[in-house]
């Protein structure tokens, strides 16, 4: 499994057909997910505060003044005249995270975009049914990042089916997502730290998970692993108050 961000993106793949191209997901409309962010470092992110991303903790270095990463929303195509960029200024990563469980960081910007947040599930009442992934990492196992939004649906899968795919699965901290029977639907390298999210019972978007690991990508038997929002939004929201 991979815990690595991608380097940032210079080339992109060509488009493939829409069924084969996050893997197996189609394009994101312009302003469908407006809270979805992109990561100098090749990692995905949301806008959690109209000045602070929510990522993982394996996509950033550590914690403290950090004006080296630049976060891109407002587009769906990278290389968008409109595409609006702001730098960082802080980040934190999660306390007490070493590799393991824990993958969640937070990135303070240098101004508030304005654009539409994304909440965070604060229950485990939404971890079920099916989400909705996004990002611009590659398109297939050893594929290239991606210069537009692709999008997918993956169903959940409970953790005691998960802890069967893999057995170092922190089950508190992590949530499973993924095609078990004959996969073809994933996040991949490069969408580390986006968000997965679901409706909520009010019908608006409510994060679950940010993207975290996997064996590979999309492999039948093999799902995408996730950090667990809901078991961290308290810590998240302490930390960003504090940001
Ligand atoms: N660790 C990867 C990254 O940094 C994310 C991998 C997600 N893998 C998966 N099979 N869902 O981009």
């Amino acid at each position: 499994m991979s815990l690595q961000p991608v380097s940032a993106a210079s080339a992109y793949s060509d488009s493939g057909s829409p069924s084969t191209r996050v893997v197996g997901g189609t394009k994101a409309e312009q302003g469908e997910f407006p809270f979805m962010v992109r990561l100098s470092m090749g990692c995905g992110g949301s806008l959690y505060a109209k000045d602070i991303v929510l990522t993982a903790a394996h996509c950033v270095d550590g914690s403290g003044d950090n004006t080296s990463i630049t976060a891109t929303a407002g587009v769906v195509d990278l290389e968008s005249p409109d595409a609006v960029k702001v730098k960082s200024t802080k980040v934190l990563q999660a306390p007490g995270y070493d590799g393991n469980g824990k993958d969640w960081a937070l990135i303070k910007l240098e101004k508030p975009i304005d654009l539409p947040t994304l909440k965070t599930a604060d229950s485990d009442a939404f971890n079920k049914d099916e989400f909705t992934v996004a990002g611009w990492g590659a398109d297939k196992e050893g594929g290239e990042q991606q210069q537009h939004l692709l999008k997918a649906n993956v169903p959940f899968v409970d953790d005691a089916t998960c802890k069967k795919a893999y057995s170092n699965l922190i089950e508190g901290e992590e949530l499973c997502a993924g095609i078990l029977d004959t996969g073809g639907v994933d996040t991949c390298q490069g969408d580390s730290g986006g968000p997965m999210f679901r409706k909520d019972d009010s019908d608006q978007w409510i994060q679950v998970g940010i993207v975290s690991w996997g064996e590979g990508c999309a492999r039948p038997g093999k799902p995408g692993v996730y950090t667990e929002v809901s078991h961290f939004a308290a810590d998240i929201a302490k930390a960003a108050s504090e940001l």
